[in-house]
């Protein structure tokens, strides 16, 4: 029992510049929210304990990656190292949503068990319903055509970002139960 407390995985970001992913991770840590963001510079971490309702902590690692395109390369050595993606687009912004599918592509080409970890579509900035792009219906399509679990958020408003975290913790936690000598379930920490 006391070695799954010491369970760890990485949890990577993906998905173009200004969508919200720094916000996402800043909401989940600490629970705050800026307005004027700076774009991401390379990659960042983060750390997070998450207690399960079985009382087991997990040790999450939050890899924030960089949307812009000249920090592509960087970004994509990191997508190896991942036990569960999010990939991000603007529900204000049709083009981040048509590009998710590149990023997917991007992910697949860069990371040996693809098949094996969860991955989630996530449309952030919920909150901007007058100027929202991204049909559901659209959402809907491409959830089942990549076999994804979607979840809507908002880092400004803390709308499902608890929700969404402890899913992952949950299944990832699962997966780890489910196939407890996969060493690509330990910690890269
Ligand atoms: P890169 O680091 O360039 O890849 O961008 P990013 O995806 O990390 O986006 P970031 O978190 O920096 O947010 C970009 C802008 O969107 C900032 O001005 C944020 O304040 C804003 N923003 C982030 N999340 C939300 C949200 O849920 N709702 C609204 N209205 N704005 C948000």
């Amino acid at each position: 029992m006391s070695q799954e407390k010491e369970l760890a995985f990485s949890i990577i970001q993906i998905g173009d510049s200004g969508v919200g992913k720094t916000s996402i991770f800043r909401r989940y840590v600490y629970n705050t929210f800026e307005d004027n963001t700076v774009s991401t510079i390379g990659l960042q971490f983060s750390f997070k304990d998450v207690t399960l309702d079985n009382n087991i902590t997990l040790k999450l690692k939050l890899l924030d990656t960089a949307g812009q395109e000249k920090y592509r390369s960087l970004s994509k050595s990191f997508f190896r190292n991942a036990h569960a993606a999010l990939f991000v687009f603007a529900l204000n912004r049709m083009e981040t949503f048509q590009h998710i599918t590149e990023w997917v592509e991007l992910f697949k080409e860069n990371h040996d068990r693809v098949d094996k970890i969860p991955k989630y579509l996530i449309g952030n900035k919920s909150d901007l319903i007058k100027s929202r792009e991204v049909d559901q219906k659209l959402i809907d399509d491409l959830e089942n055509q990549l076999g994804f679990k979607y979840f809507p958020t908002s880092a400004l408003n803390n709308y499902n970002i608890d929700a969404l975290f402890k899913d992952i913790a949950n299944t990832l936690y699962q997966a780890y139960k489910d196939d407890k000598n996969d060493k690509g379930q330990k910690s890269l920490i």
